[in-house]
């Protein structure tokens, strides 16, 4: 569970709120109490300043009249709520001074003939309370005998901090519980698809390849790794299938020529086929068999050393017309036969650098699926164009066509539709395009008919055309 992207996400990430929410709130008090100090001294320096000059005027009244300013203080104290104290000569030789008021404070608890004004901070003597003050001279006729001092119990501006720390915490406590749900709900935004993810490659693992990570949200790197892993599953699934079709297309597509070449070799050895007819029939199935061997044996090396770039194209110059010519006639008697509109047209005249047999094999192909999915009385026609630097060779027909889904399949080894032929004709014949530098478009309406096209370079630029290894 600890090692869990879905505990470690959203903990990483509280800790991470937590610990920059505690330190700014640390600055925060940090600078509270600094300005606090910082305005404490301002009003207690305002103070000073103003009784200073209150002193100065009753004392002067003091030393003529003997009265003595005790009640104007204590008002003072009540107002303010700061305290007053004094240093310097006591007004009444003998008394103690921390019973009058103001309190008499020891001569050296501040320098303060040093200086007309002050600010320091002292601990009560007896109470040990804490203050702090600013000192203000006495003045009477220019000559200083003591300082008011006005102070403000440390206490009290630690109060107020303890009520900031308070509502700051309480403030803080809110924030991380929302930071904690946010940081659940995002961590599981995240940390569910890379789950599924991880589920989903076990499967792979474990050789399942139905898998498919969905619902993956956002257009992040997650998902382009959800993305990229259906695809290569779907790729593997792909791949599992070819070789299940390939094993038993193969297989399949052997066994029924042997079972029949093994069936006329032994009539004939058993000299059932006596009659030389008979005889010569059998012989000639035989080689018909044998034929299909090599072509399906042929067929399945011309797949694997095309797919494996190991594949010899040569370069001569072929002339378009008497190609066409030659696969045209390889299907005239078919249609005759079958009463199929057979058409030939040439628009232009054409001589490439390819190499014949490939091009000869790719349209014989095309021609061959044309008329094995065109029905009796249908249409099919070749037809030869040149746009400049490229031909194009179309076999058109009016077959049942192909559908949408059916599209992508039909190039891949070992699909076919009705599964009596091996598939391999037009994944041959794509690869063969390519390794040609050209290709192979398809245009197709379900019901009416297809349009296959081959469109092949003049020239073939070096690179296009693999040379064999
Ligand atoms: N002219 C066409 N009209 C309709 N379907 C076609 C045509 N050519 C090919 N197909 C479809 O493509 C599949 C694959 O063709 P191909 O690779 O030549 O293999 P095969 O001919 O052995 O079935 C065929 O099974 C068929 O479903
Ligand atoms: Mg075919």
């Amino acid at each position: 569970m600890l090692h869990s992207l879905r505990f470690r996400l959203p903990a990483l990430f509280l800790a991470g709120i937590i610990l920059a929410g505690a330190s700014s709130a640390a600055i925060a008090v940090g600078l509270f109490q600094d300005l606090e100090r910082k305005r404490s001294l301002a009003e207690l320096r305002r103070e000073a300043i103003g009784i200073a000059s209150l002193y100065e005027s009753q004392f002067q009244r003091f030393f003529t009249k003997g009265e003595e300013p005790e009640k104007a203080v204590l008002e003072l104290e009540r107002a303010t709520g700061d305290r007053l104290f004094y240093v310097g000569v006591s007004t009444t030789p003998g008394e103690d001074p921390l019973t009058r008021t103001p309190h008499l404070l020891p001569d050296d608890i501040v320098p303060w003939r040093a200086k007309l004004i002050q600010t320091f901070e002292f601990a009560l003597p007896g109470t040990g309370q804490e203050f702090l003050a600013v000192a203000h001279q006495v003045r009477v006729e220019k000559r200083a005998f003591g300082a008011v001092i006005v102070a403000k119990p440390k206490s009290q501006l630690r109060e107020r901090w303890v009520t900031l720390i308070q509502r700051l915490g309480l403030a803080f406590l809110g924030g991380v519980l929302i930071a904690a749900g946010l940081a659940w709900y995002f961590g599981q935004r995240i940390t569910r698809p890379v789950i599924a993810l991880a589920r989903a490659a076990d499967e792979v693992a474990r050789g399942k390849y139905e898998v498919e990570v969905r619902d993956v949200p956002g257009r992040g790197e997650v998902r382009h790794l959800a993305d990229r892993f259906n695809e290569m599953a779907s790729r593997l699934r792909e791949a599992n299938e070819l070789e299940r079709n390939f094993l038993m297309t193969v297989s399949h597509e052997l066994r029924t020529p042997l079972t029949a070449i093994r069936g006329h070799v032994a009539a004939l050895r058993e000299g059932v086929a006596d009659d030389p007819e008979l005889r010569a029939e059998s012989l000639a199935a035989v080689a018909g068999e044998t034929m299909r061997l090599e072509r399906l044996v042929g067929d399945v090396l011309d797949l694997a050393k095309l797919e494996a770039n190991r594949f010899t194209v040569r370069r001569e110059e072929v002339d378009m017309q008497r190609l066409l010519d030659r696969a045209y006639t390889g299907f005239d008697q078919e249609a005759r036969r079958r009463g199929i509109e057979y058409d030939q047209r040439i628009t232009a005249q054409s001589t490439i650098v390819s190499d014949g047999d490939r091009v000869l094999q790719i349209v014989t192909n095309l021609l061959s699926n044309a008329f094995r999915w065109t029905p009796d009385g249908g249409r099919v026609e070749l037809e030869l164009g040149a746009d400049n630097g490229s031909v194009s060779v179309a076999v058109a027909d009016t077959g049942p066509g192909i559908k949408p889904e059916e599209q992508e399949h039909i190039f891949r080894p070992f699909w076919t539709r009705d599964g009596r032929g091996t598939g391999l004709g037009l994944a041959i014949s794509s690869e063969l395009a390519t390794a040609l530098g050209g290709r192979i478009e398809l245009e197709t309406s379900p019901g009416k008919g297809s349009r296959f096209e081959l469109l092949l370079p003049a020239r073939p630029a070096a690179a296009a055309a693999p040379e064999s290894i």
